[in-house]
């Protein structure tokens, strides 16, 4: 069997990341992110494959894709968060666990951001906590399918 993996999903505007209001998402960029969360993943024994897109479809379609090439997903939905049910349902349509992970707090934010179509059908989420989001998600996926994998042996 080869190496377990992990879905790193990034939605709308995250490839500006570090250039994109600062102030609310840090300087940071993308490629920083696929990084920490690769070595975590890695500290672990897990491999990652990163994707990011601006197209709702095309977040689907990697969702879909985890059914079968990997253990689990780690997504940043952005703005899809608060109105896709088309990424609700393809979070549904699988058997896969995922995390939902925003590195600015929603909550203390507009309103509109204070909705996720995604979190009841994700298994958790993180919030708040800037680029090291993505290192707790990391961590939190990988010890849920690790004690899963437990129970159920
Ligand atoms: C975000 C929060 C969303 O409301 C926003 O649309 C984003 C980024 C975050 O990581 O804090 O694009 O998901």
């Amino acid at each position: 069997m080869g190496k377990k993996r992990l879905f790193l999903i990034n939605g709308p505007n995250l490839n500006m990341l570090g250039k994109r209001e600062p102030d609310t998402y840090g300087n940071k960029s993308l490629e920083d992110v696929v990084t920490l969360v690769e070595q975590v993943a890695a500290d672990q024994g897990y491999e990652v494959t990163s994707f990011q897109s601006n197209h709702e479809g095309d977040l689907v379609d990697w969702i879909q894709r985890a059914e079968e090439g990997a253990e689990g997903i780690i997504i940043n939905p952005a703005a899809y968060t608060h109105t896709s049910i088309a990424l609700r349902d393809a979070i549904s349509a699988i058997s896969k666990p995922v995390v939902e992970i925003h590195i600015s707090n929603v909550h203390e934010r507009e309103s509109f951001r204070h909705t996720s179509m995604l979190a009841p059908v994700c298994s958790g989420q993180v919030v708040g906590f800037g680029i090291d989001g993505y290192r707790l998600a990391t961590l939190g996926m990988i010890q849920k399918i690790e004690s899963e994998g437990r129970n159920h042996s």
